[in-house]
């Protein structure tokens, strides 16, 4: 596998991505209960943007570095600057430093990642944290002893590399089946990129028959759909999505499309409802 997540860190799809996972948070933590955060593909938990690798692509500066003209527009998105500017000067948090910093000291998290170097960085970024257990190994097929978690309340996030982008999808709907048969009130989220629209049709089938009660389809548009060889969007699929979750992000999704759309676009979002809980489930 040649993926490293550092050659993309605070691209506009990560910052898609987060943006959506700090809102899921926040909603799980609007009750006192205590709570579990998994993720089956956690990188390294933080970046560096002066590094080699984030300076090669240069990706940051059409994400995170654009969203700093965005402060004082929407409540949550500052939110999430904030967290960005506690990471340090040049730092960008990834996923797992985001909900640590969220999370509260009953809570739990469980992150899995398969290459070494990357799960040495993540045991070094938290082994002070007794809340937080690395696991190196590979993320779908840990779900199956992860699941159910204690606390058994929260969110699993599946961040693929999407290496290989049909086999992937199949690896997901594989570990979906097992993650909804083995916990099946967890809220499921699962981030995808966007490239040919048509091309997701097949997963986004699966997830209108999967035995999830609800799941809210996410999509944020650069440009449109329709050139295979790049990255137009990025996706977010969350089965169980909190209640009046859509609601909540329609509140700023459209800025973050704007502000983060390609050169001469306008940027878009798609919110679709794949299946929705009825009052009799
Ligand atoms: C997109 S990155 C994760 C980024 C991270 N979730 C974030 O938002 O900060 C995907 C990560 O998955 C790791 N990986 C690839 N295949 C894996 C597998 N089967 N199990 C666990 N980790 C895997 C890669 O090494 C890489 O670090």
């Amino acid at each position: 596998m040649n993926y490293r997540h550092a050659y993309h860190a605070g691209n506009f799809a990560d910052v898609v991505k987060h943006a959506l996972l700090i809102a899921l948070l926040e909603s799980l933590l609007g009750k006192d209960k205590p709570l579990s955060y998994v993720e089956t593909h956690a990188g390294a938990g933080r970046y560096d943007l002066d590094s080699e690798a984030a300076r090669r692509t240069g990706e940051a500066a059409n994400g995170i570095v654009r969203l700093q003209a965005c402060r004082g527009r929407s409540p949550l998105l500052d939110r999430y600057l904030d967290r960005v500017q506690a990471c340090g000067p040049r730092g960008y948090p990834g996923s797992p430093w985001l909900a640590a910093g969220m999370l509260r000291e009953t809570d739990a998290m469980h992150l899995c990642e398969w290459q070494d170097e990357e799960a040495r960085d993540l045991r070094r970024l938290f082994s002070d944290d007794p809340r937080v257990h690395v696991h190196r190994r590979d993320g779908y097929a840990a779900l199956k002893a992860l699941l159910p978690p204690h606390p058994r309340r929260g969110l699993v996030l599946i961040d693929p590399p999407f290496e290989e982008q049909s086999d992937e999808f199949s690896r997901i709907q594989a570990a979906l089946a097992t993650a909804l048969g083995r916990w099946p009130e967890g809220i499921h989220a699962v981030w995808y990129p966007i490239k040919l629209g048509r091309e997701l049709q097949p997963f986004r089938r699966w997830l209108r028959a999967c035995p999830a009660r609800s799941v809210l389809d996410v999509q944020v548009l650069i440009q449109p759909d329709t050139v295979p060889q790049r990255l137009n969007g990025s996706g977010m699929a969350i089965l169980h999505p909190p209640w009046r979750f859509e609601e909540r992000i329609a509140a700023w999704l459209p800025l973050l499309a704007r502000t983060l759309a390609a050169d001469g676009e306008t940027g878009h979002v798609r919110m679709t409802w794949l299946r929705q809980a009825t009052d009799s489930d």
